[in-house]
């Protein structure tokens, strides 16, 4: 990340006081229409009283505005998307591969940062500190099926494909689920050589 730019860490507390603005990045990050802001509010909302719930924000000068952010949480059965990936990634290469993915895994649920300051390293960063120290096996993710910013960067730092042409119960769009061993390969290492996140389907 350029000097000047910080990552902070957050407290559940601090997340939710802050919910406001960081809806208004990922608005602008996804491009997201309007009328789908509220039920994404209540769902970041939801998210922070799960399990290990960790998030990290970025400023990308001292005291200036939040312009990224990451969380992710403990995934386990109970959660809407555990519970539809569990089941296809069941369907599609067994019960054994689920659990090997999902048993003990973080799901990392959003990493967004504003568009002006994309392509920093800011995405990379957050990534790192989200799962630095997790004693979680794995993490978990869906990204839209196609050839993304976030699709590379998920690639960079470890994750294979687990599910592609996933659609989620009730319809969306194709997408991806990924996964990677922790910890992940901190993209900015001298060392890019083999790591141990590999998925093994
Ligand atoms: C995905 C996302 C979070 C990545 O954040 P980011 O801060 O742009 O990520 P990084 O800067 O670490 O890496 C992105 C690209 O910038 C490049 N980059 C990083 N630092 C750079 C630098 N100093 N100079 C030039 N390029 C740089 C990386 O190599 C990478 O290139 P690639 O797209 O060709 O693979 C961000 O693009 C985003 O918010 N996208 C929209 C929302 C989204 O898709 N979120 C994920 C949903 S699953």
């Amino acid at each position: 990340m350029a000097a000047g730019t910080s990552l902070t860490e957050l407290s559940q507390r601090e997340f939710l006081d802050e919910l406001d603005i960081l809806l208004a990045i990922y608005a602008d990050a996804m491009q997201a229409q309007a009328a789908l802001l509220p039920g994404r509010l209540d769902l970041m909302r939801r998210h922070s009283s799960y399990p290990a719930f960790r998030a990290v924000h970025v400023r990308a000068r001292p005291g200036g505005p939040v312009v990224g952010f990451a969380y992710g949480f403990h995934g386990q059965g109970g959660q809407w998307w555990y519970d539809a990936v569990w089941a296809a990634l069941a369907r599609s290469a067994g019960v054994p591969a689920a659990a090997d993915w999902l048993a003990d895994c973080m799901e990392i649920a959003e990493v967004h940062v504003r568009t002006e300051h994309q392509r920093a390293g800011i995405g990379s960063a957050m990534l790192m500190a989200l799962t630095a120290g997790r004693t979680e096996r794995t993490a978990v993710l869906s990204t839209p099926d196609r050839d993304t910013t976030a699709r590379r960067l998920y690639r960079r730092v470890g994750f294979g494909d687990l599910l592609t042409g996933f659609s989620f119960p009730g319809g969306s769009p194709p997408y991806a689920v990924m996964g990677a061993v922790l910890p992940l390969r901190d993209p900015m290492a001298a060392d890019t050589g083999p790591s141990s996140a590999r998925p093994s389907i």
